[in-house]
């Protein structure tokens, strides 16, 4: 069982995509142990970020994400990492598949709706910066 961290960016906030992405993960059979609707200080973008400093889309990201709340959620399923980023699709909206949510929501490279850990590392370390310790639910699912 694997717990992945994602979260919502500002514009499909903004668009009022919540409910229709968070179905979708829902539908899959993922459980949520986390959720939360939340601005992002500075500090825990270029933390998150940290990869990405010094690349050219680098400062306009942490202006996005820091712009308007996202929408964030721990995710726990049998490989949640990799069937998380299996719904998601490809960073580009224009080459995402069709049937992924980035494939049938968005257009974009840069305000590309929604972000997935790429691994079990990395959303290891994503977890916790966004969420604190005791915060997430205990729930067993059997089903
Ligand atoms: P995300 O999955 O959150 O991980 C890194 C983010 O950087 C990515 O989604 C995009 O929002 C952004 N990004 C990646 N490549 C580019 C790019 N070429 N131009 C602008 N933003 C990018």
């Amino acid at each position: 069982m694997e717990t992945t961290l994602i979260f919502l960016k500002p514009d499909a906030v903004q668009r009022g995509l919540i409910g229709s992405i968070v179905g979708r993960f829902e539908a899959k059979g993922l459980t949520f142990v986390g959720m939360k609707l939340m601005n992002v200080p500075k500090d825990l973008a270029e933390k998150h970020y940290a990869e990405h400093q010094g690349k050219p889309f680098y400062d306009g990201l942490i202006a996005f994400v820091t712009s308007s709340p996202v929408f964030v959620m721990a995710i726990r399923g049998v490989n949640a990492v990799a069937v998380c980023r299996t719904l998601i699709g490809a960073t580009n909206g224009q080459k995402a598949d069709p049937g992924t949510i980035r494939g049938d929501f968005g257009m974009s490279g840069g305000y590309n709706m929604i972000h997935g850990s790429d691994s079990l590392e990395s959303a290891e370390r994503e977890l916790a910066l966004w969420f604190d310790d005791g915060e997430l639910a205990t729930i067993d699912k059997t089903l």
